[in-house]
């Protein structure tokens, strides 16, 4: 069989490492034809070596300009920005794209790999939080695939491969419900960024982190379940269920409940991603059932972590809702992880946009960039005013 020709977008965050451990774990099988990094030139150079892909793309200006310089012996082009990034996927020698890109940055990537009918390996859930209308009509047209790479969604539809659609009664996500699951309400404005950034089952990214922490995470998972599946957001359910052993589940109208079990590893997902339909040996995170003492679930708090009520409000809106959502919710976590506001503004800064911004129903891609626009501009705004009183 002839390599899977990748483009690996994202490739130095916490899904592109485990990206390039699955294509380690299988020689010959892949082609890694195009790289892309925001600002990150130590590991992309790094990972130039190891893989001699053609295109490497920085979406950072002045990190094209070092690596361009660092490679310039190199047979390799370098692009930027993301006029680059659609520049890969449109690229003939490109047949898999793997968005790992973290946030909104994502969408447009998406939206083309889908319209060019190239398989999408999906980690970056933000493109079908923000662009969900978008994708139906696109993926009819085209013929174009994703794949999700996000573990419960993965799980979903492994799940789902079990049934029809119209036997499916609920979904159930699962959730680990983060390092504050047992953390007393009244003492949430004493967490600190070290206490939300200790996630007790999951290695991630620091965005996805705090999402977690805030199960704003969980929030954006029901709303990419609602436009990946098409199915109304009360038709998904959120299980807290801390162990992270099983990734979801999918209760059928014979009460039949079927899920997907796995050492919680993101690799396993992307294996399936990469493979699929087929399965192969993966190598990576085997379960010894007998080393699990229990398996719990509980419900969340909707209380304690209001984002994710927040998202089942916006995911039932729809339109430009969820770009709100998710605009304002970058915002606020990337001034968190600055050390700018506390944990529990998160929240409130999510739903100050929420209030004060107008939805379009059936919203264009300029619409729904113009959402984010704004929300981000609108949160910006909250932060300020928080910090100056
Ligand atoms: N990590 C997980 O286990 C996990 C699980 C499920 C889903 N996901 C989803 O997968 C996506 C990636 O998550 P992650 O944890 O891998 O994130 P991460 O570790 O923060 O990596 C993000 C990647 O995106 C690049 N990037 C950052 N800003 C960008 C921009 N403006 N334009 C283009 N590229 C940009 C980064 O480049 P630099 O390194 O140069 O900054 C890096 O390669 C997210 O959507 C997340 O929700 C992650």
């Amino acid at each position: 069989m002839k390599p899977k020709k990748l483009a690996i977008l994202g490739s130095t965050g916490s899904i592109g490492r485990s990206t390039f451990d699955v294509v380690r774990q299988h020689p010959g099988q892949f082609e890694v034809v195009a790289l892309s990094a925001h600002a990150n030139v130590e590991l992309i150079c790094s990972q130039y070596s190891e893989f001699h892909p053609k295109v490497l793309c920085l979406t950072d200006d002045n990190s094209t300009c070092i690596v361009a310089e660092r490679l310039k012996a190199e047979p390799v082009e370098i692009i930027s920005g993301e006029t680059g990034l659609l520049e890969v996927v449109g690229s003939d020698e490109v047949e898999t794209v793997v968005n790992a890109i973290v946030g909104a940055a994502g969408l447009k990537v998406s939206l083309e790999t889908v319209k060019l009918g190239k398989m999408l390996a999906l980690a970056n859930k933000e493109s079908l939080v923000t662009g969900g209308p978008l994708f139906g009509p696109l993926l009819k047209k085209s013929g174009a695939k994703i794949l999700p790479i996000d573990s419960e969604h993965s799980a979903i539809w492994q799940s789902l491969a079990c049934g029809r659609p119209g036997e499916v009664r609920k979904i159930i996500l699962t959730a680990s419900g983060g390092p504050f699951r047992d953390y007393p309400a009244e003492k949430f404005s004493e967490i600190t960024l070290e206490m939300a950034l200790a996630h007790p089952t999951w290695k991630m990214g620091p965005k996805i982190t705090i999402d977690s922490a805030t199960l704003a995470n969980k929030g954006l998972e029901v709303i990419e379940a609602v436009a990946l599946f098409s199915v109304p957001a009360e038709k998904v359910e959120v299980v807290v269920h801390p162990q992270s052993i099983i990734h979801s589940m999918v209760e059928f109208v014979d009460s039949s409940i079927i899920g997907q079990l796995s050492t919680p590893d993101m690799r396993l997902p992307i294996t399936y991603a990469l493979f699929w339909p087929e399965r192969v040996e993966s190598g990576f995170g085997r379960l010894d059932l007998t080393e699990i003492s229990q398996l719990t679930f509980e419900k969340p708090d909707f209380d304690k972590f209001p984002l994710l009520k927040l998202a089942y409000q916006v995911a039932e809106t729809g339109g430009t809702a969820p770009a709100v959502f998710n605009a304002a919710n970058e915002v606020a976590v990337e001034a968190f992880l600055d050390k700018t506001v506390r944990f529990v503004a998160i929240a409130d800064i999510v739903d100050e946009a929420i209030d004060k911004l107008n939805i379009v129903s059936a919203p264009t891609l300029e619409d729904i960039l113009a959402a984010d626009r704004l929300a981000r501009e609108t949160a910006r705004g909250t932060i300020k005013e928080l910090t100056t009183c």
